[in-house]
């Protein structure tokens, strides 16, 4: 007898997340003895910096174990207000402007719960962190794509946007350094952007994760900073890449308290207060020395030097020089397959994990992700590996 399925009509259309897919079958190969080169991990593959895990271990120490604030611990949305007003240039109420929540992507989950009803469209940049086509979809919205052009440098186009805008929009997804072209958003486009949005009256929705994670003296730009956009802008931010610490699970919005109190209910619900005693560890890495996250980059540089220059030389590739975050996007259309049959091809052939490209929307597609949160020594081994594999391929 076919198993029943209980899925509610929402969540039938959200697929489990292609790059867990391919985690799995990297696992299943290293199991049976086969070197694997994990370009598929969206994380630093460093530490915590000492001093925020022992801000942390002090607090649980102490006995800070119990719920706290809502919101978030006042230590903390003071430093994060602190923070944007410092770096960002963003200003924003500590008390009621902040909400702190368990990552970026449970930040974003509530967000679209919040205020996105059913049949409202988001504009999505595709290809994208895929999770937002998912936060969406889960909201009873509709995500609709705004390519990202690599003839563009895959900046978002306002006019396109403009063009894309609705009755029915609600909100533009901006997210830069972006995930997975690595493209940083240049203040022309946001400022071109922050006029579209305020001319149609919709919200920004500005995903900053990997602000800090930036090369070749790029800049990163919030977009609550510009005029006119602290009041329809949320910022979402958090501690996983900058701070390496991804299992901590922290991230937040600020925004104008408006706007943070609809999240804050959904917020409420969903996980009453963030965990008390790891904030303090958030608070020091935003109020403690900055250098490890300046060692951090410096390496991801190394690397990212490494591979596009070992990638210059490979015929039939084709690849962007991305300003931020830890990925590559090569272009592969030259090998004549589609981005799943790439991806499982250099899985099978060279041992390469990556993603497949039409994972992150269809714009993506004929590429792949590649991250360079590895060792140095195992990326530059998994760039021989790849030569290798894609010279064994007829090309178009
Ligand atoms: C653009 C973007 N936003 C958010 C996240 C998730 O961040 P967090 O670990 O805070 O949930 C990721 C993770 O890969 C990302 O690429």
């Amino acid at each position: 007898m076919a198993e029943r399925l209980w899925d509610a009509e929402r969540v039938k259309p959200v697929p489990f997340s292609s790059i867990r897919v391919v985690m799995q079958e990297a696992e299943r190969l290293a199991a049976q003895g086969r070197k694997v080169f994990h370009m598929e991990i969206g994380r630093p593959d460093f530490d915590t910096p000492p001093h925020i895990k022992q801000a942390a271990i002090k607090a649980l120490n102490e006995g800070m174990v119990h719920y706290g604030a809502s919101l978030g611990l006042p230590q903390l949305t003071a430093a994060i207000a602190d923070k944007l007003r410092r770096e960002n240039g963003v200003s924003v109420d500590p008390s009621g402007g902040v909400l702190v929540g368990a990552g970026v992507k449970y930040i974003v989950y509530c967000v679209m719960q919040a205020l996105v009803n059913p049949g409202e469209e988001v504009l999505l940049p595709d290809p994208c962190w895929l999770d937002y086509f998912a936060c969406v979809r889960l909201a009873g919205g509709v995500p609709v794509a705004v390519p990202l052009r690599e003839e563009n440098g895959f900046q978002l186009d306002p006019d396109e946007v403009e063009r894309l805008i609705t009755p029915k929009t609600r909100i533009l997804v901006v997210i830069t350094p972006h995930n997975p072209t690595g493209t940083v958003a240049s203040k022309e486009v946001l400022r071109q952007l922050t006029e579209v949005a305020q001319r149609r009256d919709i919200l920004v929705l500005s995903d900053e994760i990997y602000e800090k994670i930036i090369y070749d003296g790029a800049v990163h730009h919030s977009l609550a900073s510009f005029p006119g956009m602290a009041e329809r802008t949320i910022t979402v931010n958090g501690f996983s890449k900058a701070y390496a610490m991804d299992g901590w699970r922290l991230g937040y919005a600020a925004a104008s308290k408006a706007l943070i109190q609809p999240i804050l209910k959904v917020h409420m619900s969903a996980m009453s207060c963030p965990n008390t005693f790891i904030q303090m560890g958030a608070v020091a890495a935003y109020q403690g020395p900055q250098d490890s996250v300046g060692r951090m980059v410096a390496e991801f540089d190394r690397r990212r030097k490494m591979m596009l220059s070992a990638m210059a030389d490979m015929p039939g590739v084709k690849v962007a020089r991305p300003e931020g975050s830890f990925y590559l996007f090569p272009n592969l259309k030259a090998f004549g397959m589609t981005s799943m049959e790439m991806a499982a091809y250099l899985m099978r052939e060279a041992g390469i994990a990556s993603v497949p490209g039409s994972a992150f929307g269809e714009w993506g597609e004929g590429h792949v992700r590649l991250a360079y949160s590895d060792t140095y020594e195992n990326l530059a081994a998994g760039m021989a590996s790849l030569k290798d594999a894609l010279a064994k391929l007829p090309r178009q």
